[in-house]
């Protein structure tokens, strides 16, 4: 096998696929080989990202991953169309930031659900699988906040701080059974997430980047690639924080 295929022939499922940084590193997965079921809310945006990405046998599902039924779903129906799941990336994320007085319940627990229980929906319902093949990877994208916190983001870097608790007990738990789970922290991404942050807040941002530049997709979905393939093989429970040197 060419080290540039490294993925060849496995089945990945990337949630929040359809843009941003999910899009990039679907398009990473494939580009090493993998087939790429591409989760969104949408399924119409979901499949139209699938049909981009290169190489065959990719698809595109339509599921909110705060719905754990339809989670389940979904995983027998991609198990079943697809094979079986060998990397699971949960990507799929939201935020709705506001001062923590001012916080609605309504936002805690939207944040929440998508965030940090929609990940421990999928790795539930695609655990099986892979401890009964004895091999599997799980790669949950925290973010920076999840270790530093952030003013007016308490849902969110709370959901974010407790997708790496989950990433240690399951690499923990799962480990004996030949499954590894890491977790990618980006800094600063330019994607539609970030896009809406006034200027004054982008530059002050910018300021604190070692390398003096926001991140792109690309940059998170290289190392989810590594997290990903045979070259990791010896690493679990860690967070690989991927910020320009934002936070050290
Ligand atoms: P984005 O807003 O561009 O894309 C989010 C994706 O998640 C979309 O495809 C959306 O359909 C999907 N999604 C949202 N809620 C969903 C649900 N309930 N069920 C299924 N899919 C759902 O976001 P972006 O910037 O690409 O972020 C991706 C991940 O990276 C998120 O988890 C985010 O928290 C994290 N991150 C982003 C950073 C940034 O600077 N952009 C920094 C650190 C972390």
């Amino acid at each position: 096998m060419s080290e540039a295929m490294e993925l060849a022939g496995q089945v990945a499922l990337v949630t929040g696929g359809s843009r941003g940084i999910g899009r990039a590193l679907a398009g990473e997965l494939a580009a090493a080989g993998a087939r790429v079921a591409v989760v969104a809310r949408d399924a119409g945006r979901a499949q139209a990202a699938a049909a981009e990405l290169p190489g065959e046998g990719h698809r595109g599902f339509g599921c909110d991953v705060a719905d754990s039924g339809a989670v389940n779903e979904l995983v027998k129906t991609v198990e079943a169309e697809m094979g079986g799941l060998e990397i699971l990336v949960n990507n799929a994320g939201i935020t709705e930031d506001n001062l923590l007085v001012r916080m609605s319940d309504e936002a805690w627990d939207r944040v929440l659900n998508t965030n940090l229980k929609g990940a421990f929906n999928l790795i539930r319902a695609a655990a099986r699988g892979m401890m009964r093949r004895r091999s599997g990877r799980i790669i949950n994208i925290t973010s920076v906040v999840g270790i530093t916190g952030n003013p007016g983001q308490a849902n969110y870097a709370a959901s974010k701080a407790g997708l790496i608790g989950l990433t240690k007990s399951v690499a923990r738990e799962l480990a004996s059974r030949g499954v590894l789970c890491n977790a990618v922290a980006p800094g600063f991404i330019d994607t539609e997430m970030t896009a809406a942050l006034p200027e004054a807040a982008r530059e002050a941002l910018l300021a604190q980047i070692a390398l003096g530049r926001l991140g792109r997709p690309e940059d998170v979905a290289c190392v989810v690639r590594f997290l990903a393939g045979p070259a990791a093989s010896y690493v679990t429970g860690q967070t690989l924080v991927v910020d320009g040197g934002m936070v050290m």
